[in-house]
């Protein structure tokens, strides 16, 4: 048995920036109140990533998500880890155009208690971002993979394959800090760029699936527990077998049940 060491510290911006080069960052996904509480003091961020469309809601992508869906489970998540920096991330559509992003961003921060939202796209969402941030909307950036653009893209394809798809990171990830970005997620990108992007900027750059050459890491909490069985991408790493686990202890139940030993005279009143 591990022992926990609590060393958990509220976070915030300024914190979130000062990490670059003295701390890891650990960021983990959550869409509901218990499991939220069980993350809270274990992770510097948590993320209420649209992901849940897929391993929640059981959609083949994340692009059907709804602004309303993203609300009531931030608020589930804000509930359960009060003491978190809980990120929403704005599902797709919601960030179109710079009017859009940012009366949609109020409204995140009018009905939920997020800290900050997650937008994807790089230097061609640059304008999209500054309007956020200067109008004192705290955003994380997202370039790389990025799950939104699946549809458009025909796939989901690792980055930084070429030098110009390098050279094209590196630019988005300094076009979203020069607009004023706090963070970025940065998806499905080769270590050795991953590393060049880290390199480029002063904000910390959170890698999932891009080696650990980054300032800190991002999983989505039902892939890294084993829940999510449809599929497990190579930078996943299975901390719990969670779907094992679950499954077998249902089926104890069943047979339990089948042969009366549950409920046990102490389990009844
Ligand atoms: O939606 C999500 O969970 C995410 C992470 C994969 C970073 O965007």
């Amino acid at each position: 048995m591990s022992i926990i060491i609590n060393d958990f510290e509220k976070m915030n911006i300024t914190k979130i920036k000062k990490a670059k080069n003295n701390k890891k960052l650990t960021v983990i996904t959550a869409y509901d109140a218990l499991f939220a509480k069980l993350f809270e003091e274990m992770a510097d961020m948590i993320l209420v990533g649209d992901s849940l469309n897929m391993s929640f809601a059981g959609k083949p992508d994340t692009l059907s998500a709804t602004l309303d869906q993203m609300i009531y489970h931030t608020n589930a998540v804000c509930t359960g880890a009060p003491k978190a920096f809980v990120i929403l991330d704005m599902p797709f559509g919601t960030y179109i155009n710079k009017d859009d992003a940012l009366s949609n961003a109020v409204k995140v921060y009018q009905q939920t208690n997020a800290a900050a939202i997650k937008v994807e796209g790089g230097a061609d969402r640059a304008d999209i971002i500054e309007h956020l941030t200067s109008n004192s909307v705290a955003v994380m950036g997202h370039i790389g993979l990025m799950p939104q653009y699946v549809r458009s893209e025909g796939g989901y394809k690792v980055r930084g394959k070429t030098q110009e798809d390098a050279e094209q990171l590196i630019k988005d990830a300094i076009a979203v800090e020069k607009a004023g970005a706090f963070a970025i997620v940065v998806e499905g990108v080769k270590s050795n760029v991953a590393k060049q992007i880290t390199d480029a900027v002063s904000i910390p750059i959170i890698g999932i699936g891009a080696g650990n050459v980054t300032d800190g890491q991002v999983l989505v909490w039902s892939d890294m527990l084993g829940f999510f069985e449809s599929f497990k991408p190579k930078f996943v790493r299975h901390y719990l077998d969670g779907a094992e686990l679950v499954k077998n202890a249902v089926n104890q139940y069943r047979n339990d049940v089948q042969d009366t030993s549950f409920p046990s005279k102490d389990e009844e009143y």
